[in-house]
């Protein structure tokens, strides 16, 4: 049987109606109107187009948002100083650095500038900390985008064996946190797989929801997946195909096709874990607004 479709973009949809009726009585109580200031560094193509999305997603909610872009030769004291102004603007209430960065940047330096109240993206060492220990903090955006899909499709996790594949610091750590928290949408039991696991077809083969976030196209085969379980596919990898009206395509970390005729439900690429980020990211900077502003309603 061909597993159900779990549809990103509706679910992200909802979020976004929920954080707009949110922001607008934030906005009528306190007059403070949500800011996000997204920068970047150098000309990755996928990364342009990701921060216009983050901007344009403000916009659409009425709230102040600007790109921040420098050259990919801007030395590390400018990006700083750029960095500090901003964490002392009030009418910036969330910094994102969007990463990659090029090579010559030391990114974790520019990550702890970051006000901790302002981190979007909660990559700073005070948020990762307070993500560990379950204290109120912004928490990454995909990976709340995953567990909100898991929880808005009622996917229990309890109890449940979750493999998550790939371990970097912006998905597989902190998902694997957040599945491991006490309450709903947490309390699984996880396992974090990366490329020096032993028999990793042998481990997916366990699991009841696979999180693939490793970054290698259509790495996941169908055949590992246990029958009925719930697959979440956090990659985006454009591959070449002379039959695609572009001469490529986008796939995920894990082999679709073969994939959805074993598992219980399956996120799909494009339309699956993609457009929750920008949805958490909004439902991030509203969070950051209200704490900014002592909003305890
Ligand atoms: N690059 C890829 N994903 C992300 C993300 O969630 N945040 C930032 N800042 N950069 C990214």
């Amino acid at each position: 049987m061909s597993a159900r479709i779990i549809d990103g973009k509706a679910i992200a949809d909802r979020v976004r109606a929920q954080v707009r009726a949110d922001a607008d009585a934030f906005i009528a109580r306190t007059g403070v109107t949500p800011g996000l200031i997204v920068l970047i560094v150098g000309e990755n193509p996928a990364s342009q187009v990701y921060v216009r999305n983050k901007r344009k997603a403000c916009l659409d909610l009425g709230w102040y948002s600007e790109i921040r872009a420098f050259p990919a030769e801007v030395s590390q004291s400018e990006v700083e100083a750029q960095i500090e102004a901003l964490n002392a603007d009030p009418r910036v209430h969330g910094i994102l650095l969007q990463l990659p960065l090029p090579r010559h940047m030391d990114e974790q330096a520019l990550l702890e500038r970051i006000r901790p109240e302002k981190d979007v993206d909660g990559f700073h060492p005070v948020n990762v900390g307070k993500l560990s220990l379950g204290l109120p903090a912004p928490i990454p955006c995909t990976p709340l985008g995953i567990q909100r899909l898991l929880t808005e499709e009622g996917i229990e996790t309890r109890g449940r064996l979750a493999v998550v594949i790939g371990r970097s610091n912006i998905v597989g750590k902190p998902v694997a946190q957040l599945l491991l928290r006490k309450g709903a949408g947490g309390d699984a039991t996880v396992c974090v797989a990366h490329s020096r696991t032993a028999d990793l077809p042998g481990l997916v083969r366990q699991a009841d929801i696979v999180v693939a976030a490793m970054g290698q196209p259509e790495f996941v085969k169908g055949a590992w997946i246990k029958p009925g379980a719930t697959v979440i596919d956090v990659g985006i990898n454009r591959i070449s195909d002379p039959s695609a009206p572009k001469g490529s395509r986008l796939v995920g970390d894990v082999e679709f096709a073969a994939a959805r005729e074993v598992a219980g439900a399956i996120t799909p690429v494009p339309g699956g874990v993609g457009p929750m980020t920008i949805a958490m990211l909004m439902h991030n900077t509203l969070e950051c607004a209200r704490r900014l502003s002592g909003d305890s309603a």
